[in-house]
């Protein structure tokens, strides 16, 4: 019996030792200690001895059980570990190409507004920023928009307090910059955000963005405003592009006028791109008025400037065919990782 005991020991140790995995060890622990298990079998056989035998070979019946029970559970113990490390590497597959982060890029509209005011970098502009929250006075009053003037009403324009609004255009900065400069000459590009209380189409949006140009010094006329607009056109549509100018009415400039360029569809011809007219509109320009620069602080009668303003949304979806503006202001990642 006792040597049946240390057999069973010594034959349970070497298939523990040798199961490959946790089912196989399972199977021995049926096979030596579950209910018709050789150890119990062991035990069961005790009642047929002599009764002098008994202690000792319940003993080893005993010794059997703990030896095997802790040979199961410390191969056990190997087998989950070794089964852990295995799975850890399988899901950390070196070979599975990363996960690439987003990287963001410039919106079209910040890659535009860069353009254009890197041309008027280049024309001696220095670009600066005003505020979008605005007062009565630098918005309108100071840009000689008379008091009943339909701009200024509430149903164009939003209002903070009755003297505090939202800007409805960038022309909003050329006196606090005036102010700043003068009597020294102003040579500014003011690219920044603009609101309007109006509703939204294709083209139009109750916030866009424009851009403003002012220059004031000695001895300047139109032909110096169609000049830097043409070089501003040439460099931003190529060199054979062409300016038009045509009188129109803004009460900060007299005389005051819109800008346009060549159609580069149909170079003039008509298409259905410039609405049959050959030209597309870009904005609005003009001489600065006497009033404005009084109140910007020049004489008028010591300088003259020049003004225009262009709206960078227009530009953009014409430089990539963007037919709704609504798309420049959801943040659609689908729509922006194509710019
Ligand atoms: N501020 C005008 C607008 O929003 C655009 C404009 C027209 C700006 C004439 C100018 C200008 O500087 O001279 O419609």
């Amino acid at each position: 019996m006792l040597e049946q005991a240390e057999k069973i020991i010594k034959d349970a140790q070497e298939r523990i030792a040798a199961a490959g995995n946790l089912q196989a060890l399972e199977a021995i622990r049926v096979e030596f200690l579950g209910r018709q298990g050789k150890i119990t079998g062991l035990l069961r056989g005790l009642g047929k001895l002599p009764a002098e035998e008994r202690p000792a070979a319940g003993e080893a019946a005993n010794r059997a059980r703990t030896a095997i029970e802790a040979a199961l559970s410390s191969r056990k113990e190997q087998l989950q570990a070794v089964g852990e490390k295995a799975q850890a590497e399988d899901i950390f597959d070196v070979t599975i190409p990363g996960r690439r982060p987003m990287i963001g890029h410039q919106h079209p509209l910040t890659q535009v507004r860069e353009e254009i005011c890197n041309i008027f970098i280049g024309l001696g502009f220095e670009v600066v920023e005003g505020p979008e929250v605005e007062t009565l006075y630098y918005g309108f009053e100071a840009l000689n928009y008379p008091p009943d003037h339909p701009a200024i009403d509430e149903t164009d324009t939003y209002y903070v307090t009755d003297n505090v609004l939202l800007r409805s255009q960038t022309s909003s900065v050329q006196v606090r910059e005036m102010e700043k400069r003068a009597p020294a000459p102003s040579r500014l590009v003011v690219p920044g955000r603009v609101y309007r209380r109006e509703n939204v189409t294709m083209t139009h949006s109750d916030t866009f963005y424009q851009l403003e140009g002012l220059l004031v010094d000695k001895g300047i006329n139109l032909g110096h405003l169609k000049g830097i607009l043409e070089s501003f056109a040439i460099q931003y549509y190529g060199p054979q592009t062409r300016v038009r100018i045509r009188p129109d009415f803004f009460p900060f400039v007299e005389p005051g006028g819109d800008f346009s360029i060549d159609c580069s569809f149909c170079k003039g011809q008509g298409c259905k791109f410039c609405k049959d007219s050959g030209w597309v509109e870009l904005g609005g320009c003009g001489m600065v008025h006497p009033n404005v620069l009084r109140a910007g602080g020049y004489d008028p009668e010591e300088v003259t400037g020049f003004a225009f303003g262009v709206g960078i949304d227009r530009l953009t979806q014409r430089r990539f065919s963007i037919d709704h503006i609504r798309l420049l202001y959801e943040n659609d990642m689908r729509f922006l990782a194509q710019f």
